[in-house]
């Protein structure tokens, strides 16, 4: 039971929630996060007047309840990020991805890019940061870059660009705060020219994908943790389809193609690794 609410989440009540969070995002809930239910959706109870969390899983049971579940299905996704997450794979393509990248699109001179679960833009925005630090001769170039994420919320504040100090001091060289955002009020905004650079998209990689460029760099990093086998498998599918034969796939720390799909091949470089279609 949470503060706030006058019963315990029931079983059929979580089973109902885990369910719809399947279906809506093919995130999985595992048995035993009664808990995480409970925690991200007191607020909601809260805002809306209602006694219970059963009373909030009883008005999503109504059909005409499509706010109510988008709402929900937001609470209840995981945001985690941070500017430069992880450090190593910013690394890698610095050293090793784009330099590879430019040298083989040098004639088209053209790079298209996705940032496939962006969150609220941190990791979109560090690429973008590094491109202008180190790839000026980029400049010159088409690049083609789409940001998205299921999370309308997430994607608006990506559009915004505007983040709060604590967000500022997660990885963000103050070298590049100073450079690339001001301060607006207690906050910091990132200059125009990165934000109209991106094309932002809600796309849900558990279902099928809109039509999208064929990509030379997808970053697809810490969203795979949250689904089943079965949906890693169709998702690491498409993305091998989308991605051009010698383009890179950029995945989290903890996730890996391995025995989910044999399209690609490891490429590692320093401490970090990535994966490239293993058609030639
Ligand atoms: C933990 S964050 C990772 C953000 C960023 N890629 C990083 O590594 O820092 C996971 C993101 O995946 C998004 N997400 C969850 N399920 C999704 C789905 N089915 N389709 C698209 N995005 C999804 C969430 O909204 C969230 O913004």
């Amino acid at each position: 039971m949470i503060n706030g609410t006058s019963s315990p989440l029931l079983s059929v009540d979580f089973d109902y929630v885990r369910q719809m969070m399947f279906d809506y995002s093919s995130v999985v809930l595992e048995a035993g996060k009664e808990y995480l239910v409970e925690a991200r959706l007191l607020s909601i109870v809260q805002e809306r007047e209602m006694n219970s969390l059963g009373e909030l899983v009883e008005a999503l049971r109504k059909k005409s309840s499509n706010k109510l579940r988008q709402e929900v299905v937001e609470a209840m996704l995981t945001n985690e990020t941070s500017f430069f997450r992880d450090v190593k794979p910013f690394e890698s393509i610095r050293e090793f991805v784009l330099p590879d990248l430019i040298s083989k699109r040098s004639a088209e001179r053209t790079l298209n890019i996705w940032c496939a679960a962006c969150s609220g833009g941190q990791e979109i925005y560090s690429f973008l940061m590094l491109i202008k630090e180190y790839f000026p001769i980029l400049e010159g170039w088409k690049l083609k870059v789409i940001a998205s994420d299921l999370s309308l919320r997430m994607l608006e504040k990506a559009k915004r660009g505007i983040y709060s100090q604590l967000e500022v001091n997660r990885g963000l060289p103050a070298a590049y705060l100073v450079k690339y955002f001001e301060k607006v009020g207690l906050e910091w905004e990132i200059h125009e020219n990165f934000r109209k650079s991106i094309e932002f998209l809600s796309v849900n990689l558990g279902s099928s994908w809109p039509a999208l460029p064929v990509m030379d760099l997808i970053l697809m990093r810490n969203v795979m943790i949250y689904f089943d086998v079965k949906t890693k498998k169709r998702v690491l599918n498409q993305a091998a389809e989308l991605m051009n034969s010698d383009g890179y796939l950029f995945l989290g720390g903890v996730e890996s193609t391995i025995n989910l799909a044999d399209q690609f091949e490891i490429v590692s470089w320093k401490q970090s690794s990535c994966y490239r279609p293993n058609r030639v």
